[in-house]
């Protein structure tokens, strides 16, 4: 196998919070083991116009703390094509790029696969995303930071709700996947959430209030993960405004704000392993997997059983959520 010196760096797709304590952690990690870092700018579009600076130590101070992406981030169309990732490969080659680590969710982790394959280039992925549906590691980056955010918005949503006594649709972000909003439903005390996972088998709506949602309570809060699965928050508003007129319904949509932010200490000790466990992986001649945390040991999973399986919403989770919610 060919002796690795210079690895790259990049982030791509939607930005997570802890992605700039991955890029310090990547950065760090490799310069105390002797590589030297190439910072990758724009996601794999800096791989094809070449926008690429050398990274030392100060490149990554003070900022472990920020939210985003000191490289920025995108979502490149010319690398999804055969004749990109050839300009890709080349500028690599010209940069004396030896690894790529790349920090991203399952689309970012898809393209290293294929690079990686196409060009038999060491590729390490590192689960970076707000929406934790990475198979194989128990959180991603970003994610605990993005359910803290949640959960401070929806405590103040709250507040109106009860002076109100309404019903509160809070859309969350999580793409496919309804780790958000189940578990912000399950810390915030809300009644209900509506999440992907269930949307193609049951009426979730006609589920949670035939269930004796709202008996005891004159305020009500249900969080629906934005998804063309659900519908999102504005169709069961719809709905309720069709099929159960008596209650007085608002729609809060969280949108962005919910990528944004300071890193909560779980991500930035997750991105600080993760990092410093990527460039172990490179020193031991592991390639195309992606690093994780399980049962809080480091993992390593290949990127097919990453990106291809579902990670599992818990069951136990939804039935805590229907208890505790009476
Ligand atoms: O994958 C992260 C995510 O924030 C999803 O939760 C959301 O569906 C999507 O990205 C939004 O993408 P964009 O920033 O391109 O609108």
């Amino acid at each position: 196998m060919a002796k690795i010196n210079c690895i790259g760096i990049l982030t791509s797709g939607g930005d997570a919070p802890g992605m700039n304590a991955a890029i310090r952690a990547v950065t760090r990690a490799a310069i105390y083991n002797g590589l030297s870092v190439k910072g990758i700018y724009r996601g794999y579009k800096g791989l094809v116009t070449g926008e690429i600076k050398e990274f030392k130590s100060q490149n990554v101070s003070n900022i472990i703390q920020q939210g985003g992406t000191i490289l920025k981030t995108a979502r490149c169309k010319e690398f999804t094509t055969p004749e990109g990732r050839k300009i890709a490969y080349d500028n690599m080659k010209a940069e004396g790029i030896d690894a790529l680590v790349v920090i991203g969710g399952d689309g970012s982790l898809t393209g290293a696969r294929v690079f990686a394959e196409e060009y038999d280039v060491p590729c390490i992925g590192l689960p970076g995303t707000i929406d934790n549906d990475l198979y194989g590691t128990d959180t991603t980056i970003g994610y605990d930071t993005a359910l803290n955010t949640i959960l401070d918005a929806v405590d103040k949503i709250r507040d109106t709700a009860t002076s109100h006594e309404r019903l509160f649709f809070v859309e969350v972000m999580g793409r496919d996947a309804g780790f958000l909003a189940l578990n912000g439903a399950i810390a915030s005390g809300a009644e209900a959430a509506i999440i992907p996972e269930f949307s193609t088998d049951v009426d979730q709506l006609e589920d949670f209030i035939k269930n004796g949602f709202r008996k005891s309570k004159n305020s009500s809060i249900v969080l629906v993960a934005e998804s063309e699965l659900t519908g999102g928050a504005m169709h069961y508003a719809e709905r309720v405004k069709k099929e159960y007129p008596e209650y007085d319904v608002r729609v809060t949509i969280l949108g962005h704000l919910q990528r944004g932010g300071s890193p909560t200490a779980h991500d930035r000790i997750l991105a600080s392993r993760l990092g410093a466990a990527a460039i172990d992986a490179i020193m031991d001649g592991q390639r195309n997997v992606m690093v994780g945390v399980h049962h809080d040991e480091i993992v390593y999973v290949p990127f097919n059983k990453a990106i291809k399986n579902d990670k599992p919403i818990k069951k136990e989770l939804v039935n805590v959520l229907r208890a505790l919610s009476i």
